[in-house]
Parts: structure tokens; sequence; C-alpha cells
């Protein structure tokens, strides 16, 4: 039974989401009237106290913008998945509020998440755990066929479609993880960590193909990573939290036009960046 537990989350994640927000959402696409100012995501005085007493979050306050490439960064056990899961409605806040302003607050039905372990199906082939979030639209495996292979051609891992999990390396496990959360193609995309347990060079490539990917589909990315590096390339604004209870200490914008590529990778103002980050960083593990 041990496998099982991570494969119910995934599906009680999905079956979440097949709440019945679609129509709202679907005409949120479109909005540019009233709400086009308010945020897309309003987080409002957000605590969490788990059941075993610990406070894991107090008073976070931030606003996520339609469309925009946002990082949290922070020590060890301050709060980031716990953060996304509440904003994935996976768990409720213990107070304050997370609100979806454009479309009268309901959550979007689609939204994407790489977990921080890929929690992928044992029994599954790739090719059926990349299915699952179209099997639970009610798309049959030959009308949903291509797109999943398309999903898995962006991770590259066309080739591997047969294989079973097992058969993988955990890399490739969270390769398949984010071609899961990348298939149904969702305006909103939570992303824990995703390419941590990469090589560097596949962590370069897939950061690029991530950027490629935001800014031709205008998803809204809220991406967790411990790598500074990472975030400062990847992101627009970077939310600095601090130790436990996490609180959001630093929110640091990275106004730097995309695509960014190598130079930008090489260049001073990234380093110089990098140690922005680095210092605020520095600062939260001290609280
Ligand atoms: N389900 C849970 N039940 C009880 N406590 C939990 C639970 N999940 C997380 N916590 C606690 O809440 C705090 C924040 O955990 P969380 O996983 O959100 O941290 P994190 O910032 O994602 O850490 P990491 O960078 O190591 O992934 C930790 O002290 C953790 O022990
Ligand atoms: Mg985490």
């Amino acid at each position: 039974m041990a496998g099982l537990g991570p494969a119910i989350h995934v599906f009680l994640l999905f079956l979440y989401m097949q709440e019945d927000v679609d129509a709202r959402i679907e005409s949120a696409h479109d909005i540019v009237g009233n709400n086009a100012m308010s945020p897309l995501i309003d987080i409002s005085g957000v605590a969490k106290t788990y059941g075993s007493g610990t406070l894991a979050l107090s008073n976070v306050s931030t606003r996520i913008e339609r469309g925009s490439f946002v990082s949290l960064v922070g020590p060890s056990g301050c709060g980031k998945s716990t953060l996304l899961r509440m904003i994935a409605g996976l768990i409720e806040p213990s107070s304050g509020t997370i609100a979806w302003p454009q479309t009268e607050n309901a959550r979007p039905k689609d939204i994407g998440f790489v977990f921080q372990d890929a929690t992928l199906m044992p029994w599954a082939r790739v090719l059926d755990n990349v299915y699952l979030p179209l099997k639970l639209k009610g798309l049959s495996l030959k009308e949903a066929e291509p797109r999943i292979m398309d999903a898995l051609a962006r991770v590259g891992l066309a080739d591997f479609a047969q294989s079973f999990p097992r058969e993988l390396s955990g890399g490739m496990k969270m390769r398949v993880s984010i071609a899961r959360a990348l298939v149904t193609e969702p305006p909103v995309l939570l992303m824990d960590e995703p390419f941590a347990a990469l090589d560097e060079f596949t962590r370069e490539k897939l950061d690029d193909d991530l950027l490629d990917l935001w800014a031709s589909q205008k998803w809204t990315v809220i991406f967790v990573t411990h790598s500074v590096y990472e975030s400062v390339y990847l992101s627009e604004r970077i939310l600095v939290m601090g130790a436990r209870p996490g609180r959001i200490l630093k929110d640091i914008a990275v106004d730097v036009p995309y695509p960014r590529g190598r130079p930008f990778r090489e260049s001073p103002d990234f380093i110089a960046r990098c140690a922005e980050v680095s210092a605020a960083l520095g600062e939260g593990m001290k609280r």
C-alpha cells in the first residue's frame, strides 16, 4: 500500500479541480473590464497551523498578477509547499483568505501542480500517468494521446511512454510529473521544486523550455526553488520567505526583459541580483 498514498493525493487534487467553476473560469480568460486591475490571486493575512500544532505560516499577504512568473524562496520548513497547497485548495488556511477576485473567487478548475515528489502511479505506464488529468476530464485515451505525446516530447520523454515509473531515474520521474501538469495546458501552474533532482544542464534546458511555454501560453506560474540562480533567471518577482513560522520578508522585482538566455546568466547584472536575493535569504535564515 505504500505507493498508494501519493497517487491518491494526485487523484484527489484533480477531483477537487473538477468543481463546477468551469464557466466562470472560461470567461475569466477574456476579462478585460472592471476586474482587469485586480490580481489573479489575493492572499491576505494567511496563517496555517497544522493539526500537530505546528505553526507553518503566519500572516502571509501578497498579490499574484495574472500572467506573472513569481518564485518563492526560503529556508527548508518555512512553509513554501504549505502555501502552494493552500493556493491549490488542497488544504485550507487556518486564518486569512486566498481570493480569486477576477473569477468571483472561484479557484480555477485547471491548476497544474507539480509536487515536490513525482507522485506517479507506480502500476501505470508513463503514458497512463500523464493521461490521468485528461481521463478525469472525460477524454478517451485515443483522443488524449496526441496531447500526452506532445507533453512528453516537451520534457524529452517521448521514447518512454510505454515505460513504468520503476524503469525511470528520479529526474525522469519528475519530468513525467511535469508533463502530467502541462497536459491540460492549465492557466495556473504551481511548481514545487520541479527541477531540484536534475543535473545542471537538463535543469537549465527545462528552465528555458518553461519560459518559452510561459511566454506562449500566458500562464501564471508560482515556482518554488532552493536555487537563487534559478529564481533570478526565471522570475519577474521573487518572494523571499523567513524561517518558520513562514512570512514574506522581501518582494524583489527582476525587471529584466525576456527572453533572457545565456547572456543574462553570465552578466554582472545577474550576479548582482543573485547577491541581493542571497542576502535576503540569509536574513530569512536568521529569523
Ligand atoms: N501535513 C503536515 N502536518 C503537520 N505538519 C506539517 C505538514 N506539512 C508540513 N508541516 C510542517 O509545516 C512546516 C512547513 O512545511 P512545508 O513543507 O510547507 O515547508 P517547505 O518550505 O516547503 O520546506 P522544504 O523547502 O523543505 O520543502 C514544517 O515545519 C513542516 O514540518
Ligand atoms: Mg516544500
